[in-house]
C-alpha cells in the first residue's frame, strides 16, 4: 500500500512545498486541501484560525486516512502546530519562517523576512528573530495582497509588476548596507519568485524553505516507496471545481501522479 501524504494550505501556495516532496516520493498518494472557502489566512485572527484549523485537520484526517500532514501554511503552522500533535495521533510537519537559515547565509546582516500580515505578527515569528538572529538586523514586511496576487497569476491571469513590486519593495533597505536575503515565509510566494527577481532593486538570495519541509517529510517517513506514481487528488473546501487552466497549470506541481 503507497503511503498517503496530506498537504494542508488555506489556498494554493502549498503546492510549492508539495511539488518538492513529490520529487523525494514520487511513489506516494497525495491529497492536496485548499481551504479556499476561508483564504485569505493572512486576514484571519488567531483565534478564528486556530478555531477554524484544527477541526477541519480532524476531519482531513478522518476521510483521507493520511500517514503524515504538512501543514503548508506559514499563517496557519505559527499558531496551530502544537495544538494539532496534541489532538490527533499523526505525525505533523509544518512551515515556518526559515530565518535561522537566513541569517547564518546573510553577509551584509541584513534580512527580510516577507510573509502575511499574520505571519510576521506572531509571538513565534519574533521568538524565532530572539533566538536565531545571529546579530543581524531583521525586518519583518507583512503583505497585504501577495498571496492573492500569486494565486491570481497561478490561474493565468494578468497581474501587474506594480502590483507586485509595491509588496515586495518595503524588503529592501538601504543606507551603508542593503538587505541581501529576503525570507520568502508563505508558501505562496515561490509561486513569483521570477517575478520578484525581474523587479528586485538589486539582486538578493531569496529563501524557499520547501526543500527542508520536504526532507523533514521524507526522514519521518523513512525509504520511499517504490511504486508507480499514484492518482493524487485535490480538494477545495468551497467545492468549486478548479477552471480547466488552473488544472492544466497545478499539474507539473505533482510530478508523473495523475490528478484525478
Ligand atoms: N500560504 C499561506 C502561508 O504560507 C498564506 C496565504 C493566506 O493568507 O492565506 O502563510
Amino acid at each position: 500500500m503507497p503511503e498517503t501524504i496530506l498537504v494542508f494550505d488555506s489556498g494554493l501556495g502549498g503546492n510549492t512545498v508539495l511539488r518538492e516532496i513529490v520529487k523525494l516520493r514520487p511513489g506516494a498518494r497525495y491529497v492536496y486541501v485548499a481551504d479556499d472557502a476561508y483564504f485569505p489566512y493572512g486576514q484571519h485572527t488567531e483565534a478564528e484560525i486556530v478555531a477554524r484549523v484544527v477541526p477541519l485537520i480532524g476531519e482531513l484526517i478522518e476521510a483521507h486516512n493520511p500517514n503524515l500532514a504538512v501543514i503548508a501554511c506559514n499563517t496557519a503552522s505559527t499558531l496551530v502546530m502544537d495544538r494539532l500533535r496534541d489532538t490527533y495521533d499523526l505525525p505533523f510537519v509544518g512551515t515556518v519562517p526559515a530565518i535561522k537559515p537566513a541569517c547564518a547565509s546573510s553577509r551584509t546582516r541584513r534580512v527580510s523576512v516577507l510573509g502575511t500580515k499574520g505571519t510576521v505578527q506572531r509571538e513565534y515569528t519574533k521568538k524565532l528573530i530572539a533566538d536565531f538572529a545571529q546579530g543581524c538586523d531583521v525586518k519583518l514586511i507583512g503583505a497585504g495582497n501577495l498571496a492573492a496576487l500569486a494565486e491570481a497569476a497561478l490561474k493565468g491571469e494578468r497581474v501587474d509588476d506594480r502590483d507586485i513590486l509595491a509588496e515586495i519593495a518595503p524588503c529592501f533597505a538601504d543606507g551603508g548596507t542593503r538587505t541581501d536575503t529576503v525570507v520568502l515565509a508563505c508558501t505562496h510566494y515561490p509561486l513569483l519568485l521570477d517575478r520578484f527577481i525581474a523587479l528586485a532593486p538589486w539582486p538578493v538570495d531569496w529563501i524557499d524553505p520547501a526543500p527542508a519541509i520536504a526532507r523533514r517529510v521524507s526522514d519521518l517517513l523513512g525509504a520511499p516507496s517504490t511504486s508507480e506514481p499514484q492518482a493524487a487528488q485535490i480538494v477545495f473546501t468551497s467545492g468549486e471545481p478548479p477552471s480547466a487552466t488552473l488544472s492544466k497549470a497545478l499539474g507539473p506541481f505533482f510530478g508523473a501522479s495523475v490528478l484525478a
